[in-house]
């Protein structure tokens, strides 16, 4: 099984319980949201967006006249996010059931959020997939989970154990920013979480 099968395969279980299982988390993306500085008329990427928690947020950055491109793999989640931008009525998201490493977005993103997308910060080729179709100059925002300092001990086999059922690639959790990291200027990284988190952002390099 590919790493994609498998984790299309947990989130099948995962995705009836995945918006309250999300929510203490909430504030944390408001946090990356934030940072993408978002203004009217904007192009913002939602990259594995899952059941679409971030719409409303994403969409009240760009208002009516900017647009919310988004993509997730799973067809439970997606079906969800789906049923959100219908019931709400949403013009402007246009999102697809697709993976990080084969979307073909239908214009480039000014401004792209990673919330809680450990897989594809951890796949080359997804990364390099998404950050072709990204404008030089896009502000990129992080939130993820990674391990605590190392002189914690026993305490990563907890984040290793949160981790484990979302995550096909779980022992990558050192430094999980430093693929996209790769991709731009003026990262910074903000630890969260008592140690257990971190949020990012930085600005998709011209080059
Ligand atoms: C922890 S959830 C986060 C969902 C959403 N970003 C949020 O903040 O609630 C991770 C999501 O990434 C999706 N995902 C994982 N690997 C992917 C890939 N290669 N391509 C597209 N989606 C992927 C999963 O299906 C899952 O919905």
């Amino acid at each position: 099984m590919t790493p994609n099968e498998l984790s299309i395969q947990r989130y099948k279980r995962k995705a009836a319980g995945y918006d309250e299982s999300a929510q203490y988390t909430m504030p944390l993306r408001q946090r990356t949201v934030a940072l993408l500085q978002l203004r009217p008329g904007q192009v913002v990427l939602d990259v594995g967006a899952g059941t679409g928690l971030s719409y409303p947020l994403l969409r009240e950055g760009v208002g009516e006249t900017g647009r919310v491109l988004a993509f997730e793999q799973s067809p439970e989640m997606f079906a969800l996010a789906a049923a959100r931008v219908d019931r709400e009525g949403w013009r402007n998201v246009w999102h697809v059931c697709a993976s990080a490493e084969g979307v073909q977005l239908p214009e480039a993103a000014d401004a792209v959020l990673f919330n809680y997308t450990h897989d594809i910060l951890r796949s080359p080729a997804a990364l390099s997939n998404l950050m072709r179709q990204v404008k030089p100059g896009a502000r990129i925002a992080i939130a993820g989970i990674k391990y605590f300092p190392w002189w914690t001990g026993p305490l990563n086999i907890y984040t290793w154990l949160k981790n484990r059922p979302y995550n096909a690639k779980p022992g990558d959790l050192w430094h999980p920013w430093d693929r996209i990291e790769a991709y731009c200027d003026s990262f910074q990284r903000w630890t969260t979480q008592f140690g257990m988190g971190y949020i990012a952002s930085g600005v998709k390099r011209s080059h």
